[in-house]
């Protein structure tokens, strides 16, 4: 894969400084709006209105990283120089300088990646940054926290690209392969089962879903031991490809459907950057991949599969197929002994009529779990909101004539979508002997309007997997 090739370097003074070339990036305080200007021969800056210093805070402070970098783009800026300096962001100061400078880079990299794997290279080249000069009064302490942040924005990107790439290009055997790339020279190891032992654990979830496809799922497990504990098991939903199966998506929906394996992306990628940064936590990756089809030999609406767990599911509706590989995925975690165990997926349509565009959803039942990961979405900008996981939602997912379905069904199938989803999950996870939660990721699949990223895969949640696993690393 390539790897961005833009720069940061740090450099301590003031961004009057920066030699001749690189356009100056300059804030004020005007609400909004951009304006070039040169002002000495050859010296050009590019002002940017950020409001009110005082109002400012990291939620914006990652949009405007950001926005440096796409303004720069459209005004076909190779070379930029800002300032590093928290006293231009007032309300700013109470957060670590390090911090702030990760966040910066790390925004950076994530507003510079556009997927172009498909796209003929124009003349002129892509309309990237090539290199930043950031000026901070801390060399030292900036340059290791923005390495830091250049890493996290390419984990992030490399889940993009992964989860960007046609689902014809990106099959469950291809997905595996590219899991075993993105970790190749580090200290992870790669098991990938196929259908022969699939057959032979009985993960009848994942290969019933898998029949209706000509391609083969994978079931992928990373291996990272970077501690001495318990390992935290991350699972991602690796959907390669979800036509709705036999229950088929309709022209509307069934778009983007590609990146219905971005969970597993983002597991991969996790995984990766824990290994790549060192950090002292141990931790397993667990990829479900399968394509959802139509085949002649699809699972049927109201066939009955058995999980890995043994207990049998009604699948009443065949686009409901990310609970059915995720079930299989979670009892096969219980082997790992998991201090716990987090699951990634774009698992409803439901999760974004709650939510909106920008927060993924929540599920858990352990409160002390849920707020470790609102605090990690929350500082890293992969924001997360809880559903409530209560025993009365239980009923809908109890099986007519076997112990589950995997959709309520009836009148009501619509309500509260997400959290049956949850609920489904649940019913796996509790027998798990740690805590479990669980993402919907639908949402946050894409990014949005005013996310400043460019369209397609947003690469969630990478960054909350990774400040999560960080923050339980033994320093
Ligand atoms: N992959 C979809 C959910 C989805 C929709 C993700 C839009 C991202 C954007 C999932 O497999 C699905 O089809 N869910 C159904 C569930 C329903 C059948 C209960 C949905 O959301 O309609
Ligand atoms: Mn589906
Ligand atoms: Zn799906």
């Amino acid at each position: 894969m390539k790897l961005s090739t833009m720069k940061i370097l740090v450099k301590k003074g003031d961004v009057t400084d920066a030699p001749v070339g690189y356009v100056r990036i300059c804030f004020t305080d005007k609400p909004k709006g951009v304006k070039r200007f040169i002002k000495e021969k050859g010296v050009e800056t590019l002002e940017i209105g950020i409001g009110k210093p005082a109002e400012m805070n990291v939620r914006k402070f990652i949009i405007l990283c950001r926005a440096v970098v796409n303004v720069a783009k459209t005004n076909t800026c190779k070379k930029i120089a800002v300032q590093f300096d928290q006293n231009l962001f007032t309300n700013l100061q109470a957060v670590a300088p390090a911090r702030l400078a990760q966040l910066m880079a790390e925004n950076f990299e994530m507003a510079n990646f556009e997927f172009n794997a498909f796209k003929t290279k124009p003349k002129e080249g892509w309309d990237t940054v090539e290199e930043i000069l950031v000026f901070a009064p801390d060399v030292r302490e900036v340059t290791a926290a923005v390495q830091k942040g250049l890493e996290i924005g390419r984990a992030i990107n490399a889940c993009r690209t992964l989860a960007n790439t046609p689902g014809g290009d990106m099959t469950p055997t291809l997905l595996a392969k590219a899991a075993r790339a993105a970790v190749k020279g580090l200290p992870v190891t790669v098991t990938t089962l196929g259908v022969k032992e699939m057959q032979k654990l009985g993960m009848g979830a994942v290969l019933g879903v898998a029949k209706g496809s000509s391609e083969a799922p994978t079931f992928t497990i990373l291996k990272y031991q970077g501690g001495k504990g318990k390992p935290v098991v991350l699972v991602g939903k690796g959907v390669t490809f979800d036509s709705g199966g036999l229950n088929l998506k309709s022209s509307n929906s069934i778009y983007e459907m590609h990146m219905d394996m971005s969970g597993g992306a983002a597991v991969i990628h996790a995984v990766a950057l824990a290994a790549r940064l060192k950090l002292k936590c141990s931790v397993v990756g667990l990829i479900p991949a399968v394509e959802n089809m139509p085949g002649n030999n699809a699972v049927r609406p109201g066939d009955v599969l058995t999980s890995l767990s043994k207990k049998t599911i009604e699948v009443l509706d065949t686009d409901a197929e990310g609970r059915l590989i995720l079930a299989d995925a979670l009892t096969y975690a219980k082997r790992f002994d998991p201090a716990v165990v987090i699951d990634a997926a774009t698992l409803t349509g439901a999760a974004m009529i709650a939510l909106g565009l920008h927060a993924s959803a929540l599920i858990t039942r352990d409160d002390t779990l849920a707020q470790e990961l609102a605090e990690a979405g929350e500082s890293s900008g992969d924001y997360v909101w809880r559903l409530p996981l209560w025993d009365e939602y239980a009923d809908r997912v109890k099986g007519t004539f076997a112990d589950l379905k995997n959709v309520p069904g009836g009148s009501t199938s619509r309500y509260g979508g997400s959290i049956d989803g949850g609920m489904f999950l649940w019913q796996f996870a509790k027998e798990l002997d740690c805590p479990w939660a669980h993402l919907d990721i639908a949402p946050r699949m894409t990014a949005a309007p005013g996310d400043e990223l460019a369209e397609g895969a947003a690469g969630e949640p990478v960054r909350l997997f990774f400040r999560f696993i960080e923050g339980r690393s033994k320093q």
